[in-house]
């Protein structure tokens, strides 16, 4: 086991995500764990992740200096780096002159290098950082340089201390993977040999402690995630399972049947179903701004459960198919809040309920193994992503009853093209949205002013990043005629060509 302490970038749980998949177990911990608490998880190696902050801030993340006397080998990535050169005698950090961030070039001057061994000398890596380390501590050495950042590795390979400016961990670091096998294999010596199954195991048993014999509630939301945590819980605790699916009003075309068929009917969980449409869109009458709306929709997800739960009696725990990316993206203890997911956020205060969110670790990808390894039928493990608040931040702005319908129509369409352009498995999320923007145009001899439909397509691994797809043109003909011919009041296609970052996946 690996882990990795966590002092703020956005970045830290894809290190430990790259080191699960060289079979290795990782895990996230807070830069408050104690070296007393580490040595009694007795690690293989520890990664101190990158950070926002300088090593100088009044509100700086730091570590128990007592970390570095374990004899456990560290590797410090970007902010972790600098904390090691900051807080070691002989290391200086200081702000540099000039920000980097992006694709930096980088030369390796020591041939003995081990984090670079075998590695070409001259490769590109992403930066991100204010600050650099301009002298390394007592013991180390410079074993990697660049134009803007002179002291780009350091490494002490009688302690095992090691230091990477730039980030291993996301794809634009050439050599990323490598470098982080280096040090998990032959620094740590770590051995690899966790896998999914380990996973559920843990869980599992993880899970038959903490429910006991008492209950569970899990709200079902038709998507990947809620699915796994159902299946999962239902191999763990079988009937003492509940699943409550809500139909807010607010899901694609025709997905309420298809939950319920492959859940309840296939795999024999037990699923209440609640019409909870009114409710929904009364609430959501009027409102416009995006927050307000996941905030409505996650509130009235939590009071219908506390409704149905009321009817049930004797439920303790309500569990949630929470992934990393929710996590993240809601703010953590380090991270900032970019959307309030409907998973994380919208929690009120006097919820009854204990939380379990098996997932919470996991990756989106990461999720759908666990699916296939839970058994689960192909349609559900490889259902496209699909937000809890729904159709409800795809109309963007007022959700009115029209809007849905042509979002939910034009959806269906799209999908239905997709599947039969056999683009599916390729394309990671597709779905339209209603900009509600109006315009021109002429249909038979007569003009309208109708609305306009985005397409919205991208490639993704994890959800954090994203690419728009290349959806071939003539698949995207067909899309574009058919939604126009088939759904009302709708006369212009747009599509959505951006990346995550700078746009996220949905528009709200
Ligand atoms: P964004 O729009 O943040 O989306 O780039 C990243 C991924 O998360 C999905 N998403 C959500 N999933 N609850 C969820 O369970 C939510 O509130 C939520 N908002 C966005 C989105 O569809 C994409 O897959």
């Amino acid at each position: 086991k690996i882990i990795v302490l966590d002092f703020g970038s956005q970045y830290n749980q894809l290190i430990t995500r790259r080191i699960r998949d060289f079979g290795i177990y990782s895990e996230l911990m807070s830069h408050k764990t104690t070296a007393e608490q580490i040595k009694a998880i007795n690690p293989k190696g520890i990664i101190f992740s990158g950070g926002p902050n300088s090593v100088y801030a009044d509100d700086a993340f730091s570590v128990d200096p007592e970390i570095f006397e374990l004899g456990i080998p560290i590797l410090g990535i970007c902010y972790g780096m600098q904390l090691m050169a900051y807080k070691l005698p002989g290391g200086e950090v200081e702000n540099a002159d000039n920000s980097e961030y992006g694709h930096a070039d980088i030369e390796v001057t020591d041939d003995k290098a081990v984090m670079f061994a075998g590695l070409p000398k001259k490769q590109y890596v992403w930066m991100s950082h204010g600050d650099l380390v301009t002298k390394v501590p007592d013991g180390f050495k410079t074993v990697a340089t660049s134009k803007n950042c002179p002291i780009t590795s350091m490494a002490d390979d009688d302690r095992k201390f090691y230091g990477l400016q730039f980030h291993t961990e996301v794809q634009n670091t050439e050599y990323g993977s490598q470098i982080l096998k280096h040090f998990a294999f032959d620094v740590c010596e770590a051995e690899a040999n966790w896998t999914m199954d380990d996973f559920i195991n843990i869980q599992v048993d993880h899970i038959r402690k903490e429910v006991g014999d008492r209950k569970v509630l899990l709200g079902l939301s038709g998507g990947v995630d809620s699915s796994v945590v159902g299946v999962l819980l239902h191999k763990a605790i079988g009937d003492q399972l509940t699943c409550i699916f809500v139909d807010h009003g607010l899901l694609r075309k025709n997905e309420a049947d298809e939950v319920m068929s492959g859940l309840a009917g296939k795999l024999g969980l037990n699923i209440i179903k609640v019409d909870a449409q009114e409710r929904f869109l009364s609430k959501l009458a009027g409102v416009s701004d995006p927050e307000k709306k996941r905030k409505i929709i996650g509130n009235e997800f939590i009071q219908v459960f506390n409704d149905e739960a009321t009817k049930l009696k004797g439920i303790d725990f309500l569990a949630q198919g929470t992934l990393y990316t929710d996590v993240i993206e809601s703010g953590t203890d380090t991270a900032q809040t970019i959307k309030s997911h409907h998973n994380v956020g919208g929690l009120p205060e006097d919820m009854h309920f204990e939380l379990i969110e098996p997932l919470r670790s996991l990756f989106k990808d990461e999720a759908r193994e666990l699916g296939e390894k839970l058994g689960m039928p192909y349609e559900l493990v490889w259902r496209q992503p699909f937000p809890g608040p729904g159709l409800g931040i795809r109309v963007i702005g007022e959700i009115t009853d029209e809007k849905l319908t042509i979002v939910r129509d034009s959806d269906a369409i799209l999908r239905d093209e997709i599947a039969k352009a056999g683009l599916d498995k390729d394309i990671w999320q597709y779905f339209t949205v209603l900009p509600g923007i109006k315009s021109v145009g002429v249909m038979g001899d007569g003009r309208t002013y109708d609305y306009t439909v985005g397409i919205r397509a991208v490639t993704s691994i994890d959800g954090m990043t994203a690419d728009f797809a290349r959806i071939p043109w003539d698949v995207l003909q067909k899309i574009s005629v058919r939604i126009v011919n088939e759904v009302d009041h709708v006369n212009r296609i747009v599509y959505d060509c951006t990346s995550k970052p700078p746009s996220t996946i949905e528009w709200e």
